[in-house]
């Protein structure tokens, strides 16, 4: 009796202790590339097994999906890449489209100030300054270990090979086929009915990238391929000139840091509005112990949604480009502000939207940006989101470059209190002004425990970007879910207007959708798409690292 006393605190202790959760995704031992196309993935985890870094396997990864995956992947867009060095080392770089030097606050706004339908989404007139390349070439100047050409080659060899098309991507070029028609004529190569299992080889985009390797960064943005582009868009009625290419620049800069529980969470800071969402998303919930509800309960989906809706009313006012505006963070982010703004949350009832602020808009998502997460075999890790903003962007693609043109000129407040394509309203914050960057919601985040690298993730989505990485990071965190199993796992969102919670269209039944009805959540009743793709990295407590590659797409994990 006296032996069963003396052991029971200690098996009581095993019993307690939480069990590591079982990985379901692909599991590897030392590096990873985890991105929406399993050639870029191969690719980018190729150079790491040739002895190159996260930093060189990230220049591969991002030209490769500008080959493998064309709705997205760019030479003619831009994005955002957070890291952190095997040495604890953070940083970010800002590869966002700027606006041209012609452009000015009511260049999307007809002579009575009504925003003029579609000249900020569709065709030249919505393209922006790319950024892609600047991006690229900055990451390897700076922490790059082998040479370019290692790098394009393989790339450029991709490019010339040609890319098979998949099931999805057949469904996805039939769908935007007559709208590329539309804007480049039917004698445009994506005018071609692609089937599955066809070849689509890309000789012209070997050949720009060919003159980036040459020259680096002047290969795309002086010279023959910046007069040929700026051409080509004004020819098309669009804005962006060889001044705009030639003065282009990508921007370092320090990412939004904070804590939840333990966790240290690292995202993009301003020009994107992820890390600084998300950060008031986790500090609103944090004091609530959101896990004891359990995983897309109705408590937790209520909590969720409370605070989103409060971050992104914050989000739409405050947020724009960091150098053209101030930007209130130190009180945006500070525990009194954030506790006073969950003041009025109860579980009782919904706070209207209309009582945080006001307006009256259409949602629309989607998943047209594109994510991926690498890890190194010395631990350095980098998560990067990339964009055309919509499906093939503009749609303009340019047949002698070979690459699409982004249209994320509509990610400025064209006019402010009317909602952009993602039905997010701007304010004065985020209006158009020359050499400006469009406000983003691209989340490319780092999570480290206990000081160590936890997880690389990151998404594609518009508004849903925010929620979607925030939601993989509680799955995995407060729910315990696998890397893969979090990444799968069904998603909802809430962006303060519309005052609507979305579901996608599987995985939340009929009894928890009326359950929060009657609480007086008004639920999204359009067509449910899915919210964002997450490609995402889980280091284990053994050192391995968990893929996490969404099931929604072609997404794949690759390492060694
Ligand atoms: O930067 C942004 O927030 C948007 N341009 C991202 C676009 C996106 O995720 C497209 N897919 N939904």
């Amino acid at each position: 009796m006296r032996r069963l006393i003396l052991v029971l605190p200690f098996v009581l202790f095993l019993h307690c202790k939480k069990q590591p959760t079982v990985p379901t995704g692909i599991v590897t031992e030392k590096a990873m590339v985890v991105s929406a196309r399993e050639e870029a993935s191969k690719i980018g985890s190729k150079i790491m097994e040739n002895g190159g870094n996260a930093f060189d396997a990230m220049v591969a990864t991002e030209l490769a999906l500008a080959v493998a995956y064309p709705f997205a992947g760019n030479l003619g867009g831009g994005g955002f890449i957070v890291y952190r060095q095997s040495n604890g080392d953070i940083g970010g770089l800002d590869y966002r489209e700027k606006a041209p030097l012609s452009a000015h606050k009511d260049m999307y706004l007809d002579s009575l100030g009504n925003v003029i339908p579609n000249m900020s989404i569709v065709g030249a007139t919505a393209v922006g300054v790319p950024g892609t390349v600047a991006g690229v070439m900055e990451v390897h100047k700076r922490f790059g270990s082998l040479p370019l050409s290692d790098i394009l080659n393989p790339v450029i060899a991709l490019a010339k090979k040609g890319v098979v098309v998949t099931d999805k991507q057949a469904k996805r070029l039939e769908n935007y086929r007559e709208r590329i028609i539309a804007v480049n004529s039917d004698s445009t190569k994506f005018a071609a009915n692609f089937k599955v299992g066809d070849t689509i080889k890309y000789p012209q985009l070997a050949e720009t990238l060919g003159k980036i390797l040459q020259q680096g960064r002047d290969g795309f943005y002086k010279g023959e391929v910046a007069l040929k582009l700026a051409s080509f868009i004004q020819e098309n009625g669009g804005f962006v000139t060889e001044e705009d290419l030639e003065k282009y620049e990508a921007k370092w800069r320090q990412p939004v840091v904070f804590k939840y529980k333990d966790l240290q969470i690292i995202s993009m800071s301003p020009p994107s509005s992820g890390g600084v969402t998300i950060n008031q998303i986790f500090k609103m919930i944090e004091p609530y112990n959101i896990s004891r509800y359990g995983h897309n309960s109705t408590k937790a989906i209520q909590l969720f949604t409370e605070a989103a809706r409060r971050a992104y009313a914050d989000r739409n006012y405050f947020l724009g480009d960091p150098d053209f505006v101030d930007i209130p963070l130190d009180v945006l982010l500070s525990d009194s502000y954030l506790e006073e703004r969950m003041e009025n949350f109860s579980f009782k009832n919904p706070t209207l939207s209309s009582e945080v602020s006001h307006g009256n808009i259409e949602i629309v998502e989607s998943d047209e940006t594109t994510h991926y997460s690498i890890v190194d075999a010395q631990g350095n890790a980098i998560s990067a989101t990339t964009t055309l903003n919509g499906g093939y962007g503009s749609k303009l693609y340019c047949e002698e470059l070979g690459f699409f043109l982004n249209n994320e000129m509509d990610d400025f407040s064209a006019k402010p209190g009317i909602p952009n394509m993602f039905g997010l309203i701007g304010a004065e914050a985020n209006s158009i002004a020359p050499e400006k960057r469009m406000l983003s919601s691209m989340t490319p985040t780092i999570v480290e425990k206990d000081g160590k690298l936890f997880m690389v993730v990151g998404t594609p989505g518009g508004s849903t970007i925010i929620t979607a990485v925030a939601q993989t990071i509680l799955n995995v965190y407060e729910f315990d879910l696998s890397m893969q199993e979090a990444v799968n796992a069904p998603r909802f969102h809430h962006q303060w207007l519309p005052d609507v919670i979305t579901f996608e269209e599987e995985g939340f039944s009929p009894a928890l959708k009326s359950e929060l009805g009657d609480i007086g959540y008004q639920i999204y009743e359009g067509k449910n798409r899915i919210i964002g793709k997450v490609d995402a990295i889980k280091v284990l407590e053994n050192g391995k690292l968990e893929g996490g590659a969404d099931k929604r797409g072609d997404d794949a994990a690759v390492g060694f």
